[in-house]
């Protein structure tokens, strides 16, 4: 199952709760590393997505091979779908389950909820129930999309693999191959003036693998690291690339999960198409023997991949529980 975003509370780093919300404490220099992908030098490249796995947990990849042309229609019928009558997104709501049209607003985390969420791979997961009929060519988009998504993913874990020590296959294998869920989240964040704290999506790690997001023209994304906040400065037509706890626990700690949330803009609509590789429900993991050893001991547990995300869930409930009593 691909879960959605949520907010982890048993990462080991989880920044504390004044960090999380803290709106200003932007990193100065350091950005977040950009990989192009034409470079013919497979070493060098293998390096460069490496370290940055193991340094942030996040990077863009430019020269990707994805059409421009079929990225900016992605983004045409995610906006189409969106600007209808809420009578027409509707038609497409979810029905007490992940996948459909939700909008809904947080209030314990001021958090503005809307979004669209289906799955997209393998072929035997998919409910189309949940697909927008309108736009009419949103279906025909969205699947020449996904097939390019699909391929840069595992091109990006082979490179990820070799830079491990590993075959080029490893880390695929690892996630269940084919069987491997892949899900789109179109997150839609209209303007928002009345409070500072209002942010799109509120600080999480993602619970799968990995997802491959591209946003609209508007800024939003950060980044946390060594403590701070870090704006995405997204290079356009660039693939955001995200890593999620699983590859962290599978590397036994070696990648970093990455700590993000997102801004909603004072004047302008954000809108950003994350696509989520997770393992799965009855896939089990946890850190590779090959990545482990006297020196190294495993970290963290080896567990079924639904049972990774009840464990999570919980522990969000009990950490709210637990600042509701304080407070
Ligand atoms: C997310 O990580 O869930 C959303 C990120 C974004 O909107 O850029
Ligand atoms: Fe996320």
């Amino acid at each position: 199952m691909v879960a959605e975003r949520d907010h982890d509370t048993s990462s080991p780093s989880l920044p504390s709760l004044s960090k999380q919300l803290a709106g200003t404490t932007l990193g100065g220099s350091a950005d977040v590393p950009v990989v192009d992908l034409s470079v013919s030098d497979e070493e060098f490249l293998v390096r460069e997505v490496v370290k940055a796995s193991e340094e942030w947990g996040v990077f863009q990849v430019v020269n990707h091979g994805i059409p421009k042309e079929l990225m900016q229609q992605l983004q045409v019928a995610g906006k189409q779908f969106f600007d209808l009558p809420d009578t027409e997104k509707e038609a497409v709501a979810k029905e007490g389950g992940f996948e459909g049209y939700k909008r809904d607003y947080l209030e314990g985390i001021n958090n503005w909820d809307e979004h669209l969420f289906h799955r997209l791979s393998p072929p035997s997961v998919i409910n189309y129930k949940y697909w927008p009929k309108n736009p009419p060519q949103y279906r025909e988009v969205t699947e020449e999309y996904t097939k390019h998504i699909k391929r840069l993913t595992e091109k990006i874990l082979g490179w990820l693999s070799v830079g491990l020590g590993l075959s080029r296959v490893a880390l695929t294998q690892n996630i269940g191959d084919d069987t491997a869920e892949y899900a789109l989240r179109i997150n839609f964040y209209p303007p928002t003036k009345h409070s500072e704290l209002t942010i799109g999506a509120a600080a999480h790690s993602d619970m799968g693998a990995i997802a491959l997001l591209v946003p609209n023209e508007v800024p939003g994304l950060q980044a946390f690291k060594d403590e701070q906040w870090f704006d995405l400065n997204y290079i356009n037509s660039a693939v955001v690339v995200i890593l999620g706890d699983q590859l962290m626990r599978i590397t036994n700690g070696r990648f970093k999960n990455v700590f993000h949330r997102a801004k909603s803009d004072r004047e302008r609509v954000r809108i950003s198409w994350p696509i989520f590789v997770a393992p799965r429900d009855d896939m089990s993991i946890g850190p590779l023997p090959e990545l482990t050893g006297d020196d190294n001991p495993p970290k963290f547990e080896t567990l079924l991949y639904k049972d990774y995300i009840d464990k999570k869930i919980k522990g969000w409930a009990l950490e709210g529980l637990h600042s509701l009593l304080k407070t």
